[in-house]
């Protein structure tokens, strides 16, 4: 019998292969399959153990270890499942997900997500007229998405290559897990020869540095290190398998 995450995990890899690549138009019928599979699965469907989300309060590093908690359920050389679990009151500081897709499940308790799309200040300058400006380096222009909450009965969220490409998401009123489908992985990347790397941002205040940037949803973001408060440590997942072609083991 193929279980539900397994269904998920098949779908993810047929979708995001990129030898041999989807249509645009089989893409988006996969994709659209995969978000609403995706939209019903539980913490039953990847056998979550709960005492992984046992809140023990307010997070205390001392006592309670790693903030966030990461479960890899699958991984080839274009698609991530995996789980993110994070404790009460943390969060995963703003980051982005170079060139890549995503799809964001909520599967226990609910999440804050902040998100931004970078602001092509090339193709922008080129429609207005105006030369394109990118305030300095390591400095980036976005625009700043509405903040959402997300809990287990919402739908997943999305992000694309070129939209709510960055984002920071803290767990509320307790601890929380969500899945995610990361499309091509980070690391290594063969197929382009390059690395893609996560990297972290933190907004600041664009008013007195690029005033036309200002109008309310319009933000720069500046390229920081990993923050000190902010590590993962890793759990093994023990869902049934997933593999890519029928291959799948396990209840
Ligand atoms: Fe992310």
């Amino acid at each position: 019998m193929t279980t539900l995450i397994q269904k998920v995990g098949r779908l993810a890899v047929k979708t995001f292969r990129r030898e041999p690549k989807l249509s645009a138009t089989a893409f988006n019928a996969h994709y659209e399959q995969l978000y609403n599979l995706l939209n019903t699965v539980t913490t039953q469907d990847l056998n979550l153990d709960h005492q992984l989300l046992y809140d023990r309060g307010t997070f205390n590093a001392s006592r309670d270890g790693a903030p966030v908690t990461y479960m890899q359920l699958y991984e080839d050389s274009d698609v991530t499942i995996c789980v993110f679990i994070l404790k009460r009151g943390v969060r995963l500081p703003l980051h982005d997900h170079p060139g890549m897709y995503g799809l964001l499940k909520v599967v226990y308790g609910a999440v804050s997500v902040q998100s931004y799309s970078f602001i092509d200040t090339a193709v922008e300058g080129k429609q207005s007229g105006l030369m394109g400006s990118r305030p300095l380096p390591g400095v980036f222009p976005a625009n700043k998405h509405q903040q959402l909450k997300v809990c287990a009965s919402d739908p997943a969220c999305h992000l694309c290559p070129g939209e709510q490409n960055i984002h920071e998401i803290y767990s509320l009123d307790g601890p929380a897990a969500f899945l995610d489908v990361l499309s091509p992985p980070y690391g290594p990347d063969e197929r382009l020869g390059m690395e893609r790397d996560c990297h972290y941002y933190q907004e600041i205040d664009s008013s007195w540095t690029a005033p036309q940037l200002s109008d309310g949803n319009r933000v720069l973001l500046v390229s920081i290190p990993t923050p000190s408060d902010f590590w993962c440590d890793q759990t093994d997942y023990q869902g049934p398998t997933i593999g890519e072609d029928g291959d799948e083991h396990g209840s």
